[in-house]
């Protein structure tokens, strides 16, 4: 089968079109053919080993895995003899958690896995722009409680996370303030933001407006300069935390007026079911940017690594 196979941690041309094996499913797996994938800000950190940390993980020297991607949709060809939920010819979605591997024509799963359905009002391309900022999106809206008519700020807010981050937090009913570029603005307010902010024009922190939650999702700003538009007992949530982040929040947590909310997400099956009822019933919908043939990779990776994609960057097969 075709796939994008990288050997070696470096820059997008690190990334060849190749033929590999075919994979065969396991009693327990599905075999996808793969119909549309995507390049997240996950796949660029793998394949430039960013942060260092990546390569205790992925391979010291060379990437263990060599066929990146995380999120998938497509249909189902065969399924092991243990699998009750799919059948041949089922359309699904999902994620492939820490595995990878949708950079390709095929991949195995197990039915277990962060898969489900593919809801039936939407296409490939936009089911596969869903789960990364989807269910990172949600993990961390869930971790916040959010409650009806609470102010939310979401810095980044035209990324995968930050355009997740704004459905959700209104779908939870919250009044949505979305830090984002002047070229943004149209896009965020389109997806349900009550109110922008212009990070080239004003800096959120300086408004003098509080928040009962700030979901920053790109990290671009200090943590101490962000809280001072914190209500007291608030919430921060720092999605993009590296590890002075997570040190300084776990420190506000324990001794201040605040709760900090970082870590690192996993993918389980429930949550992308709840997207898709969410798509189903209207209030989510897929922010795609643009769309490029796997024999494009390099340059969907080079245009996703400049930290600007409006959404998600879909990949064909
Ligand atoms: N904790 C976890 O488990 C987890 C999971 C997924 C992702 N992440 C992390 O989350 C981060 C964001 O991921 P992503 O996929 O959403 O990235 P992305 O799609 O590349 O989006 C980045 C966004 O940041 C915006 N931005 C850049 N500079 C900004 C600034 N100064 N102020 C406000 N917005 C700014 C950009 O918008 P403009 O064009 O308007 O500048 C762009 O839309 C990454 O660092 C990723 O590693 C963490």
């Amino acid at each position: 089968m075709k796939a994008a196979v990288y050997t070696r941690y470096g820059s997008p041309e690190v990334l060849r079109i190749k033929q590999v094996t075919k994979p065969v499913p396991k009693d327990n797996e599905i075999l996808l053919r793969i119909k549309a994938s995507a390049v997240n800000s996950g796949d660029v950190r793998l394949r430039k080993a960013d942060p260092f940390a990546v390569r205790f993980i992925f391979g010291l020297l060379k990437p263990k895995v060599n066929i990146l991607g995380s999120v998938f949709s497509g249909e189902v060809e065969s399924a092991g003899k243990g699998v009750r939920q799919f059948k041949a010819g089922d359309s699904v979605f999902g994620h492939t958690d820490m595995r990878f591997g949708a950079y390709a024509e095929y991949i195995c799963l197990p039915e277990d896995g962060s898969v489900t359905f593919k809801p039936a009002n939407i296409s490939h391309n936009e089911a596969a722009a869903i789960p990364f900022g989807g269910v990172t999106a949600l993990h961390f809206i869930k971790k916040a409680m959010i409650t009806p008519n609470q102010k939310v700020l979401i810095v980044g807010a035209s990324g995968a996370v930050g355009s997740a981050a704004v459905q959700l937090a209104k779908s939870y009913g919250a009044i949505v303030t979305a830090v984002c570029s002047t070229s943004n603005i149209d896009l965020v307010k389109s997806i349900g933001a009550d109110k922008v902010i212009d990070y080239t024009k004003e800096y959120f922190n300086e408004t003098g407006e509080k928040y009962d939650v700030i979901f920053d999702t790109v990290n671009t700003i200090s943590v101490s300069r962000s809280l001072k538009s914190l209500a007291k007992n608030g919430k921060m949530i720092l999605s993009a935390a590296g590890m002075l982040e997570m040190m300084q929040g776990l420190w506000i947590s324990i001794t201040g007026r605040w709760k900090v909310i970082t870590g690192v997400i996993s993918h389980a099956a429930a949550d992308i079911v709840f997207l898709k009822n969410l798509i189903e019933a209207g209030k989510f919908k897929a922010v795609i940017d643009r769309t490029y043939p796997v024999e494009q990779i390099a340059e969907a990776h080079g245009y996703a690594e400049k930290g600007h994609k409006k959404g998600n960057i879909v990949i064909t097969m």
